[in-house]
């Protein structure tokens, strides 16, 4: 008998993106080509989406299986192509200020975004730990209280080594935001505000 298709990495987060409220301002952090944008986008309808991702080369032992290090076969020129091919794709959203592409880090980028000014944040950026522990405060700050931080990978292993996991459920623990969810490896939690 043949087998069912796995899903796509559209269809396991299709459910996820349902929570988010038509008309809303977000933020998707780790862009890569725009592929899962181009689903928020359609699935969604933002008002405003904001796409950060800082597309730079990381030639460092430990990110050999990253999308940004060894698995780049043409190193930096690879990353300024991808950034260029996600200006191309979303041009006309682009011209019309319903994306915002922030070519830098998601400290740096996020960072300097007004607090309590996004409606929701999905992470898909660095997945090792500090990183994702960084995108989870600071994504916190920049939610409107009511709104939702959510990201991709909540698992055991990869070559980030659980570092996703580890960080949500450390906040999980913590008490300082609700987890909602955890489901085909999304996490999803409430922001409540202070
Ligand atoms: C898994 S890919 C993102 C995939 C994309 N969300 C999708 O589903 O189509 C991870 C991306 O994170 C980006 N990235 C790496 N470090 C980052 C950082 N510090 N801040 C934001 N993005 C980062 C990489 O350049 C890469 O494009």
């Amino acid at each position: 008998m043949p087998q069912p298709m796995p899903p796509t990495n559209a269809q396991r987060r299709h459910f996820l993106l349902e929570m988010l409220p038509p008309g809303s301002v977000g933020a998707e952090i780790g862009v890569h080509l725009g592929d899962f944008s181009q689903v928020i986008l359609e699935t969604v309808a933002p008002r405003q989406l904001h796409l950060i991702d800082p597309w730079i080369y990381n030639p460092a032992p430990e990110y050999e299986r990253a999308l940004y290090g060894g698995r780049s076969e043409g190193g930096q020129s690879e990353m300024d192509e991808r950034h260029m091919s996600v200006l191309d794709r979303f041009g006309p959203e682009i011209n019309r200020g319903q994306i915002i592409v922030h070519r830098g880090e998601s400290a740096e980028m996020l960072g300097a975004l007004p607090d309590a000014s996004l409606d929701w944040v999905y992470i898909d950026g660095n997945h090792t730990y500090d990183f994702v522990v960084q995108d989870l405060r600071l994504s916190l700050a920049k939610t409107k209280p009511g709104g939702l931080v959510t990201g991709d990978d909540y698992g055991e292993g990869g070559w980030w080594d659980g570092g996703v996991k580890q960080a949500v459920d450390e906040l999980a623990e913590s008490g300082n935001a609700q987890l909602l969810l955890i489901q085909n490896g999304q996490f999803a939690f409430a922001v409540t505000g202070t």
